[in-house]
């Protein structure tokens, strides 16, 4: 779907405490990858838990476009007939990605070894964003790729009838360019290596695994090698898919700056690729604890509970720990805004071609709430103003960016004076329950031009 209709204008007002249980809804990553996957084994995968978000929603309509039939049961409970490795057939018409850089790119390295053509399309800030990077490695495998200019969608691709396993060494850390060249070697006959600088979610990896392909990762000092041998059965697969981390960071960071709160997120996948932000949020002193620590499905999971923190410190986010946070850097920035100190964030360019340009997005919303910034090309600096220091009383731009929307939501929680974002729509793509989820922790959220 490329658009969520009219703009639905959101204000949140100084709330409080937030107290009670937070259930986020299914990992965005592992839900697209459960649907693709399933949609590329011999049988019936059946998934729980999954995120019925947009995004997600999808990759359902992308994987029935390309063959699979796809099944929903109700409250979460989805089945997949797949159709086997190189099964997929040629979707009928455009395949319309609406706002999900993670599933086109996904998506597109699913089919890029399969002898069909696809074209795929997205809303204004999917159009937008750079299919170079995918591109440039499925070309390696024989793929063909004709988009508009600056590798941009509408784009078509011309799967390779033949296709050769490649050796492809990220240019940036990506898991999105990783799985895309992952699935795509899954129809090459032969080994298909893919070697990281830097690691990056290993979803795929582990999910590939466990649907029963050759997959071996070697931790080399900086890098990780991935090796996968194509052409593999895939096994359908029983999923329960774990809580997005990175939508429990809004309940959370809500509940660190939020005066008297206490909120427990229960049932958070903590794959420790995708756990930077708690380690950050721990080290500027958020009263956070992991609860009931435990493995399931071959995923670390625990249940998080913050508190509100008065006393956090502005720090230093070491730059290699960006990949493993990657979507938290716009609630982190509301969390430091109400810490005391500056918070240095290095090596964060990629948020520039996210949703988003997250670090712009940020800094002119923050700075329209009173917040002083400091950015570059890799940097975003925030200057703390304390606990409950934000002034507020602004209209930041969500740009189509669901996780924009939420943070500034969150901002306005807590500041002084409300904060309204000009669309909310985009929320729906990843945490459709966010209002009444928040709301009913204690949250005061409007829809209003108020
Ligand atoms: C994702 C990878 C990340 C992340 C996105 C989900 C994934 O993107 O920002 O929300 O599921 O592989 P990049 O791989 O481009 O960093």
């Amino acid at each position: 779907m490329s658009s969520h209709g009219p703009a639905i204008p959101m204000t949140a007002r100084k709330s409080g405490p937030l107290k009670g249980t937070a259930h986020v809804p299914g990992d965005k990553s592992i839900s697209h990858r459960s649907l693709i996957l399933g949609a590329l084994a011999v049988g019936e995968t059946r998934i729980s838990g999954l995120l019925e978000g947009q995004d997600v929603l999808d990759t359902a309509a992308a994987m029935r476009a390309f063959g699979a039939d796809v099944v929903e049961e109700g409250g979460g409970h989805w089945r997949v007939h797949g159709v086997g490795i190189g099964g997929f057939s040629e979707p009928e018409d455009v395949i319309d990605y609406g706002n999900s850089g993670t599933g086109v790119r996904l998506v597109m390295g699913a089919m890029a070894t399969t002898a069909i053509t696809a074209t795929f399309t997205g809303d204004a800030s999917l159009r937008k964003r750079p299919m170079g990077r995918i591109t440039d490695p499925l070309a390696l495998f024989g793929t063909r790729a004709y988009g508009r200019a600056g590798g941009r969608l509408p784009m078509t691709l011309v799967g390779a009838a033949d296709p050769v396993p490649v050796r492809y060494t990220l240019p940036m850390a990506s898991a999105q360019v990783k799985s895309a060249v992952l699935l795509a070697g899954l129809n090459a006959r032969g080994e298909t290596v893919v070697i990281e600088p830097e690691a990056t979610r290993d979803h795929t990896e582990r999910m590939l695994t466990g649907f029963g392909a050759e997959i071996s990762v070697e931790p080399l000092a900086e890098e990780r090698v991935i090796t996968l041998v194509g052409q593999p059965e895939l096994r359908p697969q029983v999923i329960a898919v774990p809580r997005d981390p990175s939508s429990a960071a809004f309940p959370v960071c809500a509940a660190l700056i939020v005066e008297g709160s206490d909120v427990l997120v229960p049932n958070i996948g903590l794959n420790p690729t995708r756990a930077g932000l708690y380690e950050t949020l721990r080290e500027m002193g958020a009263d956070l604890t992991l609860e009931n620590e435990r493995v399931e499905g071959g995923e670390p999971v625990a249940d998080l509970r913050a508190r509100f923190s008065p006393d956090m410190q502005g720090i230093e986010v070491p730059p290699e720990r960006a990949p493993s946070m990657i979507d938290e850097y716009p609630i982190l920035s509301v969390v430091a805004a109400n810490a005391t100190g500056k918070t240095v964030m290095r090596g964060v360019k990629e948020l520039r071609v996210k949703e988003s340009d997250r670090i712009d997005a940020m800094a002119r919303g923050l700075e329209a709430c009173g917040v002083i910034i400091e950015e570059d090309e890799d940097t975003l600096i925030v200057h703390g103003m304390g606990a409950g220091g934000v002034p507020g009383g602004a209209t930041a731009e969500a740009r189509l960016d669901h996780r924009i929307a939420m943070s500034f939501m969150c901002c306005g929680m807590a500041a002084k004076k409300p904060v309204k974002i000009d669309d909310s729509g985009p929320i729906a793509t990843s945490f459709p329950i966010f209002e009444p989820l928040m709301a009913g922790l204690g949250a005061q959220l409007v829809r209003s031009n108020s």
